[in-house]
Formats: structure tokens, sequence, C-alpha cells
């Protein structure tokens, strides 16, 4: 059974072949308004969420299909102790494709195991989300023409943000990719990812504390939350929380075409007054999120058949 939990589960032609269709989709809507017609779709989500539940929820509903789910792990059996494992047997039963949240890393890998149906990693714990770096993926494609040769700069927490992870996973398959990582010390991206990822395919990468010092560099800037729910102690959190606040000053010295990208939610580290920035793109995310999880759950369904 076919499912996502890493986002090198999918080759780089089924990543162009997701991508073609969610752009299709954007262009032709109704074409797929039936597709998914009597098919159910299950959101278990055990730790918040709002783009990424409600996007696949409204992805499905306009593939005409159906949702259930829970949002809230303490409204499901988990509350009783009933394992992951157990759960996807359960869900299995009642629904064709689940989408999978969850605190514990593997948590979505464990349910592919149990379940009889694809289970879609819809974020596990600091781990990976790939669902996201679909939308993320779409984005540049959409504004950039394609992935190689360009300059990524990831700002904020990349010790912990997930979506960071997979993005960075994802462009390690492109030519020409250059990263740069800029965080405190104390948030830097783990060295598994440096050492699995970046040295193993030769992408050149830089580490930074200063933003603004290599703005002028960078074709896209990734900016992320510092993740409170992932940190130990509250201190280190308030210390840490502003490190980076992205302000239409320190733009200054960016190139005229950046793509100034978040996976959102945004607490403080972009100003409301750059939205209006014709180079922020965090809200078409938004919007191409939901549009390739419509070409996914298609493409999981259709393999599904086989
Ligand atoms: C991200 C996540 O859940 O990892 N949100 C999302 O799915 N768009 C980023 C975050 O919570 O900071």
């Amino acid at each position: 059974m076919r499912s996502l939990i890493d986002i090198l589960d999918f080759s780089v032609e089924e990543l162009d072949e997701l991508i073609g269709v969610a752009n299709d989709i954007i262009a032709n809507p109704e074409a797929y308004s039936e597709k998914c017609k009597g098919k159910k779709l299950a959101t278990l989500f055990f730790e918040p969420s709002t783009r990424t539940r409600l996007s696949f929820e409204a992805a499905m509903l306009e593939l005409g299909g159906s949702v259930l789910g829970f949002s809230e792990a303490n409204s499901s059996s988990a509350a009783k102790g009933e394992s992951v494992a157990d759960t996807a047997k359960t869900i299995s039963c009642y629904a064709d494709i689940i989408a999978m949240r969850h605190p514990k890393e593997g948590a979505p890998l464990v349910a592919s195991q149990n379940a009889s149906i694809p289970v879609i990693n819809a974020g596990d714990g600091g781990h990976n989300h790939p669902t996201q770096t679909l939308a993320d993926l779409l984005t540049i494609q959409r504004e950039k023409g394609g992935f190689n040769n360009l300059t990524v700069g990831f700002c904020g927490d990349l010790k912990f943000g997930r979506t960071v992870h997979s993005l960075i996973t994802a462009l390690s398959r492109y030519e020409g990719i250059n990263v740069v990582l800029i965080s405190p010390d104390e948030l830097k991206l783990p060295s598994y990812v440096k050492k699995d990822i970046l040295a193993k395919n030769n992408i050149p990468y830089k580490q930074t504390t200063d933003l603004e010092s290599v703005m002028p560099e960078l074709d896209i800037l990734y900016m992320t939350r510092v993740q409170r729910e992932r940190f130990f102690n509250e201190e280190d959190y308030l210390r840490l929380k502003d490190s980076y606040i992205l302000e239409p000053r320190k733009l200054k010295n960016a190139k005229p075409d950046l793509c100034i990208m978040h996976p959102l939610p945004r607490v403080n580290e972009i100003s409301v007054a750059v939205d209006d920035d014709p180079r922020a793109c965090y809200f078409k995310q938004v919007l191409n999120g939901k549009y390739i999880r419509m070409a996914l759950i298609l493409k999981l369904l259709e393999e599904a058949k086989r």
C-alpha cells in the first residue's frame, strides 16, 4: 500500500507529476469535482492544526468525497491508551485514506505499517512534514518556474522546524541548490540533516546568525516560527522567540524577485507590514496547499486500487 511518510517516498518524476496535476486543478477545478465521489478521508490529528487539517478536508470535499476524524488526541481513544497501530487498523474499516498528525516522530510510519489504506504524514513531532513540502514546492514552481539554481535561506527554528527538514530534503535532489541556514546557535539545523542530506548530496551550505548580511544572496527566504511546544523550558523559548523579525526595512537589500515563504502560523517572525510586499508568498502557499493535497489524495487513491 502506497503512503506518503517522507518526501523521498516520491521520486522527482512523481513530484513533477503531482505539481502538474495541481496546476491542472487550479486551471480547471470543475473537472475534478466528482473524482472522489463515495470516498472518505479520515483526518487523525493528535496535535493542533489549522491549515493542514482544514486544507486536507477542503481538498477532499472539493474532490466530491467526504471527511471524518478528530482534531484532538483527548477526544480519541488515544486518551484511553490505544496504540497508533490499533487506531490505524480501526480507521481502515471506516475510511479510504488517512491523514495523520502526531507529536511522536515516526507515529505516521507505524500507522502506515498497520493500516490497510494509504496513510499521509501530516507532521510528526519535530521530524518531517512532507505535505507542507508539497505546498512549498508547488509555490516555488509557480513563482520561480522550477527548482534548479536557487539560493534558499532558512531562518528561525531550524532545529525543531519539521517543514525545514522536509523541504531541505526535497531540494537536495535538484541541481545548483545553495542553502543558507540562519538561526540562533541553540536552534541550528540538526546534524543528521546536515550529514545525511546536505553533505551526502554535496549541497553547498553555510550557517549564520545574521539574516540581513545574507539577504542580498537569497532567491527564497523561508521564515519559521520558534516551535514553543518542542522546548523543554519556557525561559529558553522566551529568550529565543523573537530572534528574527522580518520587517520591510530589512528587505532593502533583498532581490526584487525574492520569494518570501513561511509555512504559517506566524507569531512575530514576519511583521504584517510585509504582507503588502509583492514578494510575500505565504498566503499563496496556503492556497497551493489545498490544490497539491487534492493531487496527492487522487494519486494515492488511484494507486490503492491497483
Ligand atoms: C507547520 C507545522 O505544523 O509544522 N505548520 C503547518 O503545517 N503549516 C509550521 C509550524 O507549526 O510552525
